[in-house]
């Protein structure tokens, strides 16, 4: 069976995404016909992942444009450059608050600000004749849904490509001839978080297809249970043989198991290494090392962040308290609504004043793994490892070579 995807565009305009908070009892999409609504989306979590956040917003600034420039009338906008930049801009602004520690969403609202600025000087500087200001705003909207449908897809081929040369060098590492390799990961980094094939469960994912992988063990990933709700079900629909397990076990899992690599995306690496990534991660990272465990970082050149030297300066989000508070997911044994589908539930698991109380809950979404952890980081581009002796990559030396 296919993995089931994020985002599906059902034609040049409309985009539906599947609510990942209902996930893995109710398949249900929600259309994304705005703006606004993109930015409830990925802020609220209905569609998480660092690259499929960065999609959906691009795409969903296609989509406007794409309906302004089919209008008749065509909205005021569309009347100058200079009045589309003063639409576009602020969104891309509004759009980039949504959720501040994946690079991905920044990057590809930069990407499209870029293509904006630039035709607008172009425009600004052009010689006699000139192109009309409405035919010059709407080649320049085109440009701007033409690179936003790209940021909406590239990843996919990128997450083959690492998947294939993070996986093949793990199999080396481990003397090739090795057959059967038993991972962790952290998280959900699948077509669910992506475009497509996934990052670090591409990774997996690979193994599996070449015979190489013996069991793909997942952390629930509390308190979103990106692991229990989402990886579990990518794991199940692609056939891989899999464990769950509670954030809590990690440790009791390097004891008792043969384990060869600890395998997780990233949400933003900084020009050193050090990685930001599901909360959790750190932990996974700090035992591998005790037990010295190859740790992963699988995530395109994209996540990279060249403008950071160290983890201390990746913006780390804090999710509302409350969201730690609760557990979501069907009512078990399980009972139907009207249309059939499982009646949902969020269950509070504290005192209810816990989540409301200043101070009662810290809940970071995410946390900061140091490059010293960090046995390898497998981009599309290369496999960056440290040098001799070193405790930190060199990952602009990486960008240049590669
Ligand atoms: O809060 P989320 O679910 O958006 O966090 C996602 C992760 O941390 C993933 O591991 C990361 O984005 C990589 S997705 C390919």
């Amino acid at each position: 069976m296919d993995a089931l995807k994020s985002i599906r565009t059902l034609d040049q305009d409309k985009i539906d995404i599947v609510n990942q908070l209902l996930l893995p009892h109710i398949i249900e999409y929600v259309q994304i016909e705005t703006i606004e609504q993109a930015h409830d989306a990925i802020k609220s979590m209905k569609i998480r992942g660092a690259p499929a956040i960065g999609s959906l917003a691009s795409l969903s600034i296609a989509s406007t444009l794409s309906s302004a420039v089919k209008a008749t009338p065509r909205p005021d906008f569309l009347a100058s450059p200079a009045s589309l930049e003063a639409y576009i801009a602020p969104k891309l602004e509004y759009l980039f608050t949504a959720r501040p520690t994946a690079v991905n969403l920044g990057a590809a609202m930069r990407r499209l600000a870029k293509v904006l600025s630039q035709a607008v000087t172009a425009h600004q500087q052009q010689s006699e004749p000139r192109v009309s200001d409405t035919d010059a705003a709407v080649a320049i909207a085109n440009d701007i849904i033409a690179e936003a449908k790209l940021i909406g897809g590239e990843d996919k081929a990128q997450n083959i490509t690492m998947s294939k040369l993070g996986g093949d060098w793990l199999h080396k590492r481990v003397g090739g001839s090795r057959k059967y390799l038993n991972v962790l990961t952290v998280c959900n980094t699948g077509s669910l978080a992506t475009s497509g094939y996934g990052t670090a469960l591409g990774f997996i994912t690979y193994l599996h297809e070449q015979g190489l992988l013996e069991r793909a063990y997942y952390t629930q990933t509390a308190p979103y249970h990106q692991g229990s709700r989402l990886t579990s079900l990518e794991l199940h629909t692609l056939s891989i043989p899999s464990t769950m397990i509670c954030d809590t076990m990690v440790g009791s899992l390097f004891q008792h198991k043969s384990m060869h690599a600890v395998v997780v995306g990233a949400d933003r690496i900084a020009r050193n290494g050090d990685t930001a990534n599901k909360i959790g991660t750190y932990n996974a990272a700090v035992l591998a090392a005790r037990h010295k465990i190859a740790f992963i970082v699988v995530a395109p050149t994209s996540s990279v962040d060249l403008s950071i030297a160290d983890g201390s300066g990746i913006p780390i989000e804090h999710r509302p308290p409350l969201e730690a508070c609760l557990v979501r997911g069907a009512l078990h044994p399980p009972s139907y609504d009207a249309a059939g589908h499982k009646v949902q539930a969020q269950v509070l698991i504290t005192p209810g004043a816990v989540g409301e109380t200043e101070g009662g809950v810290y809940n970071p979404s995410f946390d900061v793994t140091p490059a010293e952890l960090i046995t390898a980081i497998v981009t599309e581009k290369y496999v960056a490892v440290k040098r001799e002796g070193e405790a930190s990559f060199e990952l602009l030396r990486e960008a240049e070579e590669a």
